[in-house]
């Protein structure tokens, strides 16, 4: 809970063993480009079992980088979910290439392999799926269709895929998100996790102004960006994964206690697996029916003190991204209908069973006062 009472959205677990490690790389005065960055990429590839992670300052500057190290470029298109958070979308204009929206799995909401399949032209130079809150695409479907892919896990650590790899274990590109209401928050942050050399040395390179690991400073052989972690995000990092687990499994225990105090409640529940896989929990999501006006009820509930966002709008009806993938209002109806009836509630490590109570009696009063609203 909050000073005044209210229950936000999210709250990320910082302690002291946190602060300890940001005063220790302050007091080493070696601020970015040393010891706690490789020490976070290690683990984190060694928790994922991939051969390679790269610490990034975000994960779109990792979707970025991954797209270019996929080899997709301007002319090209990219198949991709409209129903995701605007930045996986951005990543394929920053590539200089075309978002082609495909509509999602009605369970999942993820990117529906079939209509990605069907999507593809000689254009086509990668799939960007995204597991949306935390639930695993299909991606053991695109590999089929042999072309290369960048996985958004942005919002799934912890989630693992229907063959018992964890989201971001299977060696293409995949990208994970550190900010601050993520599974593990370095603050701002992200990490691009891969099995291929190659890749992992234009990423690599391309974070950090276009210099490889072997070249010296002020040598650059390429266009690079400042994608760079710093060495202070990096060490809560390291002390955000020794977390990380007992982080996860509070989630899933959140997760069982929302479906419980909801079950009288008339909204749809977010599923914990699907035939995909199983979620790593990252935000709770209800669909309300349609004869309740969403707006009315986030009023009423941010009246009670309870904060609650719409999620997600869909993306190829966002302005710039309506202009260039040439998207119609209507053209995916999943993603549209996830869009217009989705509402995240309260969901954080440290949420307590008084507080899910508390949500689930004040949606159920809002939802009655605006029904029909
Ligand atoms: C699905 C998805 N993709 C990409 C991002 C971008 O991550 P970041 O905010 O670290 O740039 C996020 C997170 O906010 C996300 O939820």
């Amino acid at each position: 809970m909050s000073a005044d009472g209210s229950i936000p959205l999210a709250r990320p677990v910082i302690g002291p063993e946190e602060e300890a490690a940001v005063l220790a790389v302050l007091r080493s005065g070696q601020l970015s480009l040393g010891p706690k960055t490789v020490e976070f990429e290690q683990r984190f590839a060694a928790r994922l079992g991939t051969k390679h992670a790269l610490a990034v300052s975000s994960g779109t500057a990792g979707l970025h980088l991954a797209l270019n190290a996929v080899g997709v470029g301007p002319g090209d298109e990219v198949i991709t979910s409209p129903f995701s958070f605007v930045a996986s979308a951005n990543a394929i204009l920053y590539a200089g290439a075309k978002p082609v929206f495909v509509d999602v799995d009605p369970v999942s909401l993820t990117i529906d392999p079939e209509a990605a399949a069907a999507a593809v032209t000689e254009r086509t130079a990668a799939f960007l799926p995204v597991d949306i809150f935390g639930m695993p695409a299909r991606v053991d479907i695109l590999e089929n269709l042999k072309l290369p892919i960048v996985q958004d896990s942005c919002e799934a650590l912890g989630a693992v895929d229907l063959e018992g790899v964890p989201v971001g274990g299977r060696g293409h590109p995949s990208v994970f998100g550190f900010y601050a209401n993520k599974q593990m928050t370095t603050g701002e942050g992200g990490m691009v996790t891969c099995n291929e050399g190659s890749i992992s040395e234009v990423i690599a390179s391309e974070r950090n102004q276009g210099r490889a690991v072997d070249m010296g400073w002020l040598d650059h052989d390429r266009l690079g960006y400042n994608y760079r972690l710093s060495e202070i995000a990096a060490a809560i990092g390291v002390v955000q994964l020794d977390r990380l687990d007992g982080m996860l499994a509070m989630r899933t225990a959140l997760a069982e206690l929302y479906a419980a105090a909801l079950e009288n409640v008339d909204v749809g529940i977010p599923a914990a697996s699907w035939e995909g896989g199983t979620r790593g929990w990252f935000v709770y999501v209800v669909t309300l029916p349609n004869h309740v006006n969403r707006d009315a009820v986030i009023l009423a509930l941010r009246a009670a003190g309870v904060d609650c966002k719409p999620y997600l709008p869909a993306l190829h009806l966002m302005g710039h991204l309506a202009e260039v993938s040439g998207s119609r209002p209507g053209e995916f109806p999943v993603a549209e209908a996830a869009g217009s009836r989705g509402l995240a509630l309260p969901f954080f490590p440290g949420l307590t069973e008084a507080e899910v109570a508390r949500v689930a009696e004040s949606l159920a009063t809002a939802m009655t006062n605006a029904s029909g609203a």
